[in-house]
């Protein structure tokens, strides 16, 4: 089959990243870059890292309001897919550029696999919840990454081609563990922090999870997405190494070497519970339900008292399996297709 894979944010490298490996053995793929993530510290290094093609068309479309980006990206996508004639379109999880080549391909007639699909949170002020349910549900195949995930769909009506194939971020994590490679900056005794969503991008919030860092018994190391870089530098932030985005590899050494998570992205809290760490996360929903077992995951409020006090919460040893998969989510997938 000739398939177009659409990706253009940090975690879809490296997701299609373990898809692509395999897809590739037997499929056509067109790799399509939005241009959405473009420093190289958030797109080209994961490129590398990953070994992901490059791709065949690079569209440059970033940053404005997400009705403007989004509206910029279908524009365009309509034009590749109508090019390129492709038997199907494949995106990844829940961000601007995964609603537009949805989009672009239903309205050309192009069916539509999507992987991490049935991802709910139960509230549409978040930008990607109004991208992963319309994703969903024109969607023509349904990869989802865990049993919670096919509930969500079931729970909508949406029960056709919907597959349960484990987590691709998991099959990322094992790929990346078994290959260590080169030089990992040392980095001593510490927490990780990330905080990127637009929820979490205020100066009030930022400053209240600041305060709680200064408080902790280890420097906080903080890699900043360029959304918030300016604001995370212009508060006080004792305690806290703020450093610039890092790579793959890189973030598996801060989290591998680290005590605790705090983080609201998605893809960290399941990284931290791949790797054994205790995680808190920054939203007032569980996303990934899976992560919560034994109390290793913690939600947060934007508050220092209550980030503290679920920073220091007991694990309960987890009797519940591993959640996300064998490590084989893609060739699941790829047969699947
Ligand atoms: C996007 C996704 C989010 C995902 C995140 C991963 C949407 C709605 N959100 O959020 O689901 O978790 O990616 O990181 O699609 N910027 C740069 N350089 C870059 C990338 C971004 O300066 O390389 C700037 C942009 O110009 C923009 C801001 O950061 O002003 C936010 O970027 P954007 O792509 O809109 O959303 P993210 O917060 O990255």
């Amino acid at each position: 089959m000739k398939i177009v894979t659409v990706v253009g944010a940090r975690p879809q490298f490296v997701k299609a990243a373990v898809v692509s490996r395999v897809l590739r053995k037997k499929h056509q793929e067109i790799l399509v870059h939005t241009g959405q993530h473009y420093d190289s510290n958030m797109s080209a290094i994961f490129f590398r890292e990953l070994g992901i093609p490059e791709p065949d068309y690079n569209l440059g479309i970033q940053g404005g309001a997400h009705g403007r980006m989004t509206g910029a990206m279908l524009a365009s996508l309509e034009e590749v897919l109508s090019a390129e004639k492709p038997e199907a379109l494949l995106v990844y999880g829940d961000t601007n550029s995964t609603l537009a080549g949805a989009l672009a391909a239903v309205k050309l007639h192009i069916p539509i696999y999507h992987v991490e699909a049935g991802l709910r949170f139960g509230a549409l002020t978040m930008p990607e919840e109004v991208n992963r349910i319309l994703t969903d549900r024109i969607s023509e195949k349904l990869f989802c990454p865990t049993e919670s995930a096919v509930d969500n769909l079931r729970t909508e009506g949406i029960i056709r081609n919907v597959y349960q194939t484990g987590d691709v971020m998991y099959d990322a994590y094992l790929w990346a563990s078994a290959r260590p490679g080169g030089q990992m900056p040392e980095y001593g005794r510490h927490y990780l922090l990330t905080v990127h969503r637009e929820e979490n991008s205020n100066p009030a919030a930022l400053a209240e999870i600041f305060r709680a860092m200064a408080q902790l018994d280890a420097p906080v190391i903080y890699p900043v997405h360029p959304r918030n870089a300016k604001l995370a530098h212009s508060l006080e932030h004792t305690n806290i190494e703020l450093i610039e985005p890092v790579g793959y590899r890189e973030m598996l050494g801060l989290l591998n070497s680290c005590e605790r998570v705090v983080t609201d992205s998605g893809g960290l809290q399941r990284e931290a519970f791949f790797a054994g760490k205790p995680c808190v996360t920054l939203l007032d929903r569980p996303i990934w339900p899976e992560t919560h077992n034994g109390g290793r995951n913690q939600l947060a409020k934007c508050e220092c008292g209550d980030i503290l006090e679920k920073l220091s919460a007991d694990i309960i040893a987890d009797s519940g399996g591993q959640p996300f998969g064998d490590g084989h989510a893609a060739e699941k997938i790829v047969e699947a297709i």
